[in-house]
């Protein structure tokens, strides 16, 4: 069997927490799609072609230690616009999504682009405020020294090269289902995408 969950949003919104539970719940294998243009644009930082980058990645690329620092994410944006780059990617997301036995996939356009024809779309969002105070908590957990306003600007500059990019730009797919997490404790977020996805199998 297999069965294809997409969850697409914005940064910070909650989709990683969510598709890691509901990968767990499902008893489904999990990617976070964001890992492969956080290691291109990591790359990319050492003076590496980015689209070079995207044709050499390999799996273990996605294990690197420093994927989820502020200076990685920019990269990531800014390489994820190169066409070249996505299209390196693709194989990889498809075989992944294939698998038997239930595959989540979250990004930025898994139902839109990466697996059209998922079982079940979701389009986890929240206000770039809370978004941008999920993600300073974040950083500061893991000690990395960046201001509140630096982390907003970033989330918003973000956003607007997600959303206005000419590929496969952010955007809910039209059978997506949509969940806004401003105001939803996690348990709550999680337990309305499960019952999402199950309505769909
Ligand atoms: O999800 P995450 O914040 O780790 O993604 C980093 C960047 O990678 C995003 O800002 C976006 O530009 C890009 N990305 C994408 N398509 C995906 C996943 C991530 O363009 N499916």
């Amino acid at each position: 069997m297999s069965f294809t969950i997409a969850i697409d949003g914005p940064a910070a919104a909650g989709k990683g927490t969510i598709s890691k539970a509901v990968a767990s719940h499902f008893g489904f294998a999990h990617l976070d799609t964001g890992l492969l243009y956080r290691a291109v644009g990591a790359r990319t930082l050492d003076g590496t072609d980015p689209i070079e980058a995207a044709k050499a990645l390999v799996a273990e690329d996605l294990e690197a230690d420093n994927l989820r620092s502020p200076e990685v994410a920019q990269a990531a944006s800014k390489v994820a616009v190169i066409a070249e780059v996505r299209a390196a990617l693709i194989d990889f997301q498809r075989a992944f999504a294939r698998r038997s036995g239930g595959a989540v996939l979250d990004g930025r356009d898994i139902g839109t682009v990466i697996c059209p024809n998922a079982e079940a779309k979701l389009f986890v969002t929240a206000s770039a405020e809370v978004r941008a105070e999920r993600r300073y908590l974040e950083l500061s957990d893991k000690d990395i020294d960046i201001s509140r306003e630096q982390v907003l600007a970033d989330v918003k500059e973000r956003d607007a090269r997600d959303m206005e990019r000419a590929e496969a730009p952010l955007k809910p797919a039209a059978d997506a289902v949509v969940i806004d997490t401003s105001d939803l404790a996690i348990d709550a977020a999680v337990a309305k995408a499960i019952a999402a996805i199950k309505a769909r199998r």
